[in-house]
């Protein structure tokens, strides 16, 4: 595939308004500027739908246009009664993965001020989920290698899952979702070329590797969006409740609540995740390694909970 190109799913093109952005189609191996006549309505939407053609793109120079219009449209999405719950949650996790990527790229207050608006709707999403609906959701979500696909994995994960845990409880789930969104903040300090390694890392490389949960917590503190939740999931999503996880090697007992959750979404979308050094694992797989063989990483009954969550 041409990488100067992106696709662009034309469900997360809002009919009539004006786009900051061109169109394009793909015909046989070229990209085309898509004619829109008088503009993308719904009926060229259901006209191209019935063509069998779920996908248009745009140029990947203009991706800041598109992450800025996704921004801007989730709310309208949101609020569409002609759309499915099921159609919301894959433009919920597009926009969430856009979003992450254009913080990566410079996170810095302004943006994760902006990110922050994104998040709680994708929580207030997640909210007006039932269970079914999160199935849904569980299934829908991908396991590439991405950091910025597993950051939406976690963050959709972890919060359903706190709601889980804490069903009576009084806990905000937007603050819990803006910090599994951001748990993973700090590799935003490691070398790209350790971070994107196409296999085992050495002792050194894991030891830099090791000081992403800190970078992390001081990138939050640094630009004045550091919260108890995140403090949390930033320092803690590597510790295990036997002790054998990092940077502390902390014991259950010291081991926050959301630090807990925030470790058990991440191993598992670890393991789903395809990696050159691994092939990815199936849902049954993931969960089967995780109790048979990780069992003294995880709080039993928060495993008990993700597993009802899951099936
Ligand atoms: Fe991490
Ligand atoms: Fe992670």
């Amino acid at each position: 595939m041409d990488s100067n190109f992106i696709p662009l799913d034309i469900q997360l093109l809002q009919p009539e308004d004006e786009k900051p952005f061109r169109l394009y189609i793909l015909l046989g191996d070229r990209f085309v500027p898509y004619s829109q006549g008088d503009g993308f309505t719904e009926e060229t939407r259901q006209r191209l739908l019935r063509e069998g053609i779920h996908t248009l793109h745009i140029r990947a120079d203009e991706k800041h246009a598109l992450q800025a219009y996704m921004n801007g449209n989730l709310q309208a999405i949101l609020a569409d009664p002609s759309m499915s719950h099921q159609e919301k949650s894959k433009i919920v996790y597009d926009t969430c993965t856009y979003q992450l990527e254009k913080l990566w790229e410079a996170p810095e207050a302004k943006a994760i001020e902006e990110s922050k608006g994104i998040f709680r709707q994708s929580v207030d999403h997640v909210i007006s989920s039932n269970r079914d609906a999160i199935r849904d959701m569980v299934l829908m979500i991908t396991h590439e290698t991405s950091i910025y696909t597993h950051s939406v994995n976690v963050g959709l994960l972890g919060t359903n899952l706190a709601r889980e845990v804490y069903s009576d409880a009084d806990k905000d789930l937007h603050e819990i979702g803006y910090a599994m969104f951001l748990h993973d903040i700090g590799k935003t300090r490691i070398d790209l070329s350790i971070l994107n390694k196409p296999g085992r890392l050495t002792n050194e490389e894991w030891e830099v590797m090791k000081s992403h949960p800190e970078a992390g917590y001081q990138i939050l503190e640094g630009e004045g969006h550091l919260t108890d939740e995140a403090t949390s999931t930033t320092l803690q999503h590597h510790e295990r409740c036997n002790g054998e996880g990092y940077p502390k090697g902390l014991n259950s007992s010291e081991i926050d609540e959301l630090g807990k959750i925030c470790n058990l979404v991440d191993t598992y979308d670890a393991l789903l995740a395809d990696r050159v050094y691994k092939t990815a694992l199936s849902p049954y797989q993931a969960l089967k390694i995780m109790k048979e063989e990780m069992q003294g990483q995880f709080d039993q009954q928060m495993f008990k909970e993700f597993l009802y969550m899951l099936y």
